[in-house]
């Protein structure tokens, strides 16, 4: 290592929330308020996110894992049924089932677009499923009418995890319209936050209504303090995260406009080094909500030492994803084991996120691409040197 390489020319982290005057002073203006939770910025919130999804009703919780978890309790999913989804994903698509009971069964992805593929789908149907989870993975909306399809066959609900994926479109339908329900996620390397958060969209009326029924322990449709009709959970969003989710939703697509140039700017950097693919976009993705950016490497590159050594350049990655079922949770309950969903395995060992954020500048993708070029054409030498 030389001495210009001790020490970074910058640091660049995986994601950073992007955070404007208006955020502020809406999330103040609540603390000025003695309503800071069940009160008008939730209601306003949900309105919004409605509109913008072209659904009925939209549905605030706190996380987009609780969303995922009400979808299925609302659609009484419980012991004994078993609900598919992609191995290729966040645990909480998975874990949505185990918290009812049922038991979460994997279908493999499509090699392009990593989105779960509705002929493994198909094979993996018993007498025992109730609900298909697809995923829009890193934002690439999942091939819904085809999972539609299915499901309207064989008569089972249909929940789409879209916590990625808030404002993408496939085919020209935004997605949240096309599902009997979807979830959007506000963790803050989202593109949008409220910090913690997300929201059910759905256009069945009385389906939301139980949702809505769930998230604030269980009371009746009218919310009436002391009288639980069901159980329910306290999964409700308080008004400071409902306030910064409004004022960010206010501008959404100046946010997903700016990523998508991020991307762009990876892109054309990217595209000229032989031992990385930039992502695949699919011609059904008539609007790509860019999540996250990630590559694929060369299967003889060491991601690990890549890894290691991007870190010592100042520069954050991510493995995305570790295969849910080889998650040690999923080993040890359904025995699962290297080798049992082989596309998303051989995809998985080669990923790699780099950082992606609104607000980053072409001189920091500049310096993620040179420090990424370099690092690997030192792998390049190493394999062309090995014996
Ligand atoms: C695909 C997917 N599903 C579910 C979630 C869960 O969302 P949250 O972190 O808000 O619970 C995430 C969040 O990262 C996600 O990426």
């Amino acid at each position: 290592m030389t001495v210009a390489e001790a020490v970074p020319r910058m640091w660049v982290p995986m994601s950073s929330p992007s955070i404007n005057d208006d955020d502020v002073a809406a999330v103040l203006e609540v603390l000025r308020t003695p309503s800071l939770s069940m009160g008008p910025q939730v209601r306003a919130f949900e309105v919004a996110v409605a509109n913008y999804a072209g659904t009925a009703e939209a549905v605030a919780v706190n996380s987009g894992t609780s969303g995922l978890h009400l979808c299925l309790a609302a659609a009484g999913i419980g012991p004994g049924d078993e609900v598919v989804t992609t191995p290729f994903s966040f645990v909480a698509s998975g874990n949505c089932a185990l918290y009812q009971g049922a038991t979460p069964v994997f279908a493999d992805i499509d090699p392009l677009t990593l989105n779960i593929d509705p002929n493994e789908v198909e094979g993996r149907l018993t007498k025992r499923t109730g609900a298909i989870v697809p995923v829009d993975v890193f934002g690439q909306p999942a091939p819904i009418e085809d999972l539609r399809e299915i499901a309207d066959r064989h008569g089972l609900g249909l929940f789409q995890d879209a916590c990625e994926a808030i404002g993408a479109e496939r085919n020209g339908t935004r997605v949240g319209k096309s599902a009997d329900a979807a979830v959007f996620a506000f963790y803050p390397n989202k593109q949008m936050t409220t910090g913690e958060g997300g929201i059910i969209v759905t256009d069945d009326g009385s389906f939301a209504g139980v949702l809505r029924s769930l998230a604030n322990q269980g009371r009746d449709d009218a919310g009436t303090w002391m009288n639980h009709v069901r159980l329910g959970f306290n999964y409700r969003l308080d008004e400071m995260s409902a306030a910064l989710g409004l004022s960010q939703l206010g501008r959404l697509d100046a946010l997903l406009d700016r990523r998508a140039k991020v991307a762009d700017w990876y892109n054309q950097r990217l595209s000229a080094l032989t031992a990385v693919a930039v992502p695949f976009v699919a011609p059904e993705t008539t609007r790509m909500s860019w999540f996250v950016y990630v590559v694929r490497l060369d299967e003889r590159i060491d991601r690990a030492a890549l890894m290691t050594a991007l870190e010592e350049d100042g520069v954050a990655t991510r493995p995305y994803f570790v295969p849910i079922h080889l998650q040690p949770l999923y080993r040890e309950r359904f025995a699962y084991k290297p080798g049992d969903f082989p596309v998303t395995e051989r995809i998985a060992r080669t990923t790699l996120a780099l950082p992606f954020f609104t607000d980053m500048t072409e001189d920091q993708v500049d310096y993620v691409c040179e420090r990424l070029a370099k690092r690997i054409g030192r792998a390049v030498q190493t394999w062309a040197t090995a014996p």
